[in-house]
């Protein structure tokens, strides 16, 4: 069993043992207590993925169903992994078992079974609020349209906490990022961001510990309501990467590429793409992408690959994310 407040990432005043939500549906109403919770949380459970036995009993007899209504790769298997990981019981349903049966009918059905937690990905903005009310269980938000995708969020922001930036060591060499104190770091998170849901999450979570966000993007990628979020927009890449600690590029949808967001790939790229002479140019600059990489579009090949890029960082860290989230919303966390 983890105990979240022996980890580093936490500020001593605030901690909490225990998370204020039954579910977690987005991260616009955690606060940072719990979102620094849930980062030392997956601390204590980082350290199980490296030990040879990689299982720990924290939920067994716990049931988990993974319901994917929309495609996913990344997302599903680090859910599933994280529940392994756990000792839990799994059950997993996709779209493509399913007969036409509404939501609500699929997801009663499926609690008939005693189950315990429920993990879904929709294509539909509000399809995990909507079954918080047709069902007991606690509803983890997988990525919901383009609205939240507060797990990956999650993990990009313990990437972040991991990093070894000299800017952000304190006098006694400890590193302010490593206790969820994000104060003074510039994150830019680049391309489609009105459409982005990882870009919404990590708004939400980034912001709440205290970094400074810009969003960059061609004007037909950015949204209109990012002052809500209080984050900076801009459409100017080098704007962008001037001052910035971490740039986080998102994927380009190349499908909704038929809707001419920008005239083409090439431009984009060499708009928006980060290429070996951005990293020259900002020898401190780390990059991050949630994935899977358009190589050659949102990132040059040679900076995907590049030491400087944590992508397969944030893969692994989001197995030990999924497993705080699951572990803190199961039955009997929150006693
Ligand atoms: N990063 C991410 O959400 O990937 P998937 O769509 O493959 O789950």
């Amino acid at each position: 069993m983890p105990n979240p407040s022996a980890s580093p990432i936490g500020n001593p005043i605030s901690e909490i043992q225990h998370l204020q939500h039954r579910h977690l549906l987005g991260l616009e109403t955690y606060s940072a207590a719990e979102i620094r919770l849930l980062l030392r949380t997956a601390r204590e459970f980082r350290s199980v993925l490296d030990r040879p036995i990689k299982r720990v009993p924290s939920l067994r007899g716990v049931t988990v169903v993974n319901l994917f209504f929309a495609p996913s790769t990344r997302t599903r298997i680090s859910f599933e992994l994280a529940e392994k990981r756990l000792s839990a019981d799994t059950v997993n349903f996709s779209a493509s078992v399913s007969k036409g049966e509404p939501l609500k009918d699929t997801a009663r059905n499926i609690e008939a079974k005693k189950i315990d937690l429920v993990v879904i990905r929709h294509k539909s903005a509000g399809a995990p609020h909507f079954l918080t009310r047709c069902i007991d269980s606690a509803v983890v938000n997988a990525g919901d349209g383009a609205h939240e995708h507060p797990t990956q969020a999650l993990l990009d922001a313990y990437t972040i906490a991991d990093l070894d930036l000299p800017k952000f060591l304190d006098a006694d060499g400890t590193n302010r990022l490593a206790r969820g104190d994000f104060s003074g770091l510039r994150v830019s998170i680049l391309g489609d961001v009105a459409h982005s849901r990882v870009a919404r999450s990590n708004a939400y979570a980034l912001t709440k510990l205290g970094a400074e966000v810009t969003f960059c993007g061609p004007r037909t990628m950015l949204p209109v309501e990012a002052e809500t979020l209080g984050v900076r927009v801009t459409d100017r890449l080098d704007e962008a990467l001037d001052g910035c600690d971490v740039a986080l590029a998102l994927r380009i949808q190349l499908e909704r590429q038929a809707g001419a967001l920008f005239p083409s790939l090439r431009e984009y790229h060499a708009r928006y793409g980060i290429g070996l002479h951005h990293l020259d140019r900002h020898p401190d600059l780390v990059v991050m992408h949630p994935g899977p990489v358009n190589r050659g579009v949102e990132l040059a090949t040679e900076v995907v690959d590049h030491e400087r890029a944590v992508i397969l960082d944030q893969v692994t860290n989001g197995v030990a994310v999924r497993m705080a989230v699951l572990f803190l919303l199961a039955p009997g966390a929150r006693e």
